[in-house]
């Protein structure tokens, strides 16, 4: 039994038994074991979360500063290496949450103010965690609707994330009050950031992982005396042509498992580098998605699709199209990783959010070919924020 639901029985056992509480059954003095958040406590303390005060104390009413939150994110996110030097003058390389604020800002979950400040000591408001939670979780483009009374007044900023919060029950609301501007207090952040966790966990325990991909190099009638020396893209392992999407899914494959799935088309495209443009290019304009020869035979199974592709003129190659077309994605969790020469996402992001309405499409991750083979680390701190793993 997992030490939380232990934790649970405990606590259920001891109420039903009618005890007077020790203090050490939260292990803190100010948090009843029958008090809403006690378990969202007890897991906070035991996974390194969040600490007590000196005296045995936990402070669940105390507010918290934005430092302070971005280091209880960065703690449970497990502390990755941070690379680069704090870019807020009120954050110096000496501070504690340094690193924290760092990983943070990098990751996209945590940015300055507009007079590049982080505002570290700031409290950090309710509508504020439901925004950082929201892009921790990949800033889902689709998801359901939260009934708050009050959500005309969360900014425009956090709307969305609080309507998926709500709609996710990462976050409580009092008689139906998101009250957004309000300070978030320590008990409230320990059960959102464990309810975040938890239901990341179990999002992605039912269902499996699909890792679809597509590659230039396995859909080419490959010509080792045109494509092996002319084509960017094509990696000769023993001889083969393996492109830079399956070298990542490969990468996505030993960090969570799942099943790999090759998208193939009927037709090759030609050998050549500059044939292969030419045909896609022509292929795109014409918008003329091209038949493919694989399926996916247990579609149903899955409930997490990580799409892996290349970048071709700065959108979805063709063939993506054609397997986006071919399968429901009403109620699944989508990860792009797309790769390119300098592209980025391009517009793939926008266009996958447009090509699976019912789907989570969560924020991709773009990785330039030249720096596949070393994109590993990379790779699985952006499966572990979207939760696809611990
Ligand atoms: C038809 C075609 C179009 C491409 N268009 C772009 C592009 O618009 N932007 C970009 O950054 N890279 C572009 N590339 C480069 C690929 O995205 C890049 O080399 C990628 O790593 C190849 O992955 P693969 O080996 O799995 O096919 C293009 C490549 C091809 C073949």
């Amino acid at each position: 039994m997992k030490p939380k639901r232990l934790i649970s029985l405990f606590l259920s056992l001891a109420l039903a038994a009618g005890f007077a509480f020790p203090v050490l059954a939260t292990g803190f003095s100010d948090v009843r074991p029958d008090a809403w958040y006690a378990e969202a406590v007890v897991w906070a303390s035991e996974k390194g979360v969040m600490g007590g005060y000196g005296g045995g104390t936990f402070g669940p009413d105390e507010s918290v500063t934005r430092a302070q939150f971005s280091a209880v994110l960065y703690r449970a996110a497990g502390s990755p290496a941070v690379n680069g030097q704090s870019r807020f003058p009120d954050v110096g390389a000496s501070d504690a949450f340094a690193a924290a604020v760092g990983w943070a800002s990098t990751e996209g979950l945590m940015n300055g103010y507009a007079d590049g400040f982080f505002g570290r000591n700031d409290p950090v408001t309710r509508q504020q965690v439901a925004a950082i939670l929201w892009r921790c979780a990949g800033s889902p483009v689709a998801s359901g609707n939260a009934d708050f009374s009050d959500v005309s007044q969360v900014s425009g900023y956090a709307r969305t994330a609080v309507n998926w919060i709500g709609a996710n029950g990462i976050m409580n609301a009092d008689d139906n009050r998101f009250r957004p501007t309000d300070n978030a207090t320590r008990a409230e952040i320990a059960a959102s950031v464990r309810n975040y966790y938890d239901g990341m966990e179990s999002e992605n325990s039912g269902g499996k992982t699909l890792i679809a991909w597509f590659s230039r190099a396995n859909n080419i009638d490959f010509d080792p005396n045109v494509d092996a020396t002319t084509s960017a893209s094509i990696n000769l392992i023993d001889g083969n042509a393996v492109g830079n999407a399956k070298l990542l899914a490969d990468m996505v494959q030993a960090a969570v498992g799942g099943d790999e799935f090759a998208i193939e088309t009927t037709e090759k495209y030609p050998s050549g580098y500059r044939a292969t443009t030419n045909q896609a290019s022509a292929e795109q304009s014409a918008q003329a998605p091209p038949k493919l020869s694989t399926r996916v035979s247990n579609w149903e199974d899955y409930d997490t699709v990580i799409l892996i592709y290349p970048c071709w003129w700065g959108g979805l190659p063709m063939p993506v199209r054609t397997f986006l077309e071919e399968y429901g994605f009403t109620g699944k969790t989508v990860l792009p990783l797309c790769t390119h020469e300098g592209s980025g996402m391009g517009g793939t992001q926008r266009e996958l959010a447009d090509a699976c309405p019912g789907a989570t499409v969560l924020t991709g991750l773009a990785v330039r070919g030249g720096s596949v083979s070393g994109a590993a680390a990379n790779v699985e701190n952006w499966l572990h924020n979207a939760g696809i793993f611990d």
